[in-house]
């Protein structure tokens, strides 16, 4: 049986792809899942997988060198999925050290471990093992509004504390490559979207500010481009590119739907109000009257976008999930995990909006 160890997994994406892979794999895999439970990590995305004989849990920093080393000493495992990291850009502004630390470090920590227990006395490695570092379209930079696409081959140009790290971490992935052979791939997604999404980022801060009649900051004039990927579609991206993609390859993962962020709060609010039923109080509180434009992000990437051609012809991915389907499954799925969001929403969460928000 295949042993999977998944980094972050109780974060957005990470949970995301631990639900995709045992429904597609049952009990075929095995998967180990590390994480340290920042703010971000929430066991309770995964209460449905938590009783599963092929599912185990270990609270550890990815920083931890002997806590990581100990995992792969007393487990054989055949996959590295490398999902943990400090994702919020808006917090690297305000507070990069850490993004360094987790990012950095913890990247060429796991590096280190699965390096160490996959090599041969010769210097080549074990058959069929694999690390899947996860990165993002961010580290190419920022694209203006020409119809412009990144591509695999798109010169790094990183602009943000969050990116910076990320392109490092990357650049430490691709030296093992180089200098060891180390059998990897790097992945590098737009913008995901969908279920688990902790709500500092913009569609469930959206929705859920939406829901409670809070103002709706748009960052400057609302313009930037994002590229919205459903987190479904990435977590299959993820597993064709590491059992179909050639080793010590790039892929990019993108949406290829490029929506400026007005259009996305445009979008949700008329989606709530389609979805809301009449005798629901909160459908009065929904209403574009509620946007609020607020000082620019610093350093604000005008526009992202993926050309995700690379992917699409060696491996056979595309992104299958329109945007008008995703959003309207994402917004159903906040409608049916309110307790989730009033949990990740009280205690720090506020402290944090006020903070975040409050010279805005
Ligand atoms: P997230 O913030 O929702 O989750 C991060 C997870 O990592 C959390 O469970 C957290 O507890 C864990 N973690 C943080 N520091 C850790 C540490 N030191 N040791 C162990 N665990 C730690 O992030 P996400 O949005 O799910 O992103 C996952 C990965 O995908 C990241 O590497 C991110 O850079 C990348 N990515 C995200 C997006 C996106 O749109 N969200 C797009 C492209 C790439
Ligand atoms: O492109 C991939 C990246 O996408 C990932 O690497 C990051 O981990 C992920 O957080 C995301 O980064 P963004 O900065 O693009 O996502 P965020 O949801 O923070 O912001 C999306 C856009 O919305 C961005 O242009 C800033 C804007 N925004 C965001 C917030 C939180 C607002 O206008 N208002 C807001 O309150």
């Amino acid at each position: 049986m295949r042993t999977y160890l998944v980094t972050g997994g109780a974060g957005f994406i990470g949970s995301n792809y631990i639900h995709y892979m045992f429904r597609k794999y049952d009990n075929e895999i095995r998967i180990i899942n590390v994480d340290k439970l920042t703010y971000a990590g929430n066991l309770a995305n995964l209460a449905d997988v938590e009783n599963r004989d092929n599912y185990t849990f270990v609270k550890a920093d990815v920083c931890d060198s002997s806590a990581i080393r100990k995992i792969f000493a007393e487990n054989d495992i055949d996959r590295v999925v490398h999902f943990a990291a400090e994702s919020h850009v808006d917090r690297s502004i305000k507070d990069p050290e850490v993004f360094v630390r987790t990012n950095v470090l913890g990247t060429l920590v796991m590096l280190n471990a699965a390096k160490e227990a996959w090599e041969k006395e010769d210097g080549t490695f074990k058959e069929n093992k694999k690390f899947l570092h996860v990165s993002t379209d961010e580290v190419y930079g920022s694209l203006d509004y020409d119809g412009s696409y990144f591509y695999e081959t798109t010169p790094y140009d990183p602009h943000s504390p969050y990116s910076a790290s990320k392109a490092s971490s990357d650049f430490l992935v691709k030296s093992y490559m180089d200098t060891y052979g180390f059998p990897a791939n790097i992945t590098n997604c737009s913008n995901n979207y969908g279920p688990y999404q902790f709500p500092e980022k913009l569609i469930p801060l959206i929705i859920n500010n939406a829901l409670h009649g809070k103002k709706l900051p748009v960052y400057g004039d609302g313009k930037n481009v994002r590229d919205w990927l459903y987190v479904e579609d990435h977590a299959k991206g993820i597993d064709m590119v590491q059992e179909k993609g050639r080793l010590f390859e790039t892929y990019n993962i993108g949406g290829h739907n490029e929506k400026q962020n007005i259009e996305i709060i445009y979008t949700i609010i008329d989606t709530l109000q389609e979805m809301l039923s009449d005798d629901d109080p909160r459908k009065a509180l929904v209403s574009r009257d509620l946007i609020t434009y607020v000082a620019d992000r610093k350093g604000h990437d005008k526009r992202y976008a993926i050309a995700p051609d690379k992917i699409k012809e060696e491996v056979g991915w595309y992104p299958e999930t329109c945007f008008a389907e995703g959003i309207k499954k994402t917004i159903k799925w906040y409608f049916e995990n309110e307790d989730w969001m009033n949990n990740v929403t009280s205690g720090d969460y506020q402290k944090y909006y006020e903070d975040m928000y409050k010279n805005r």
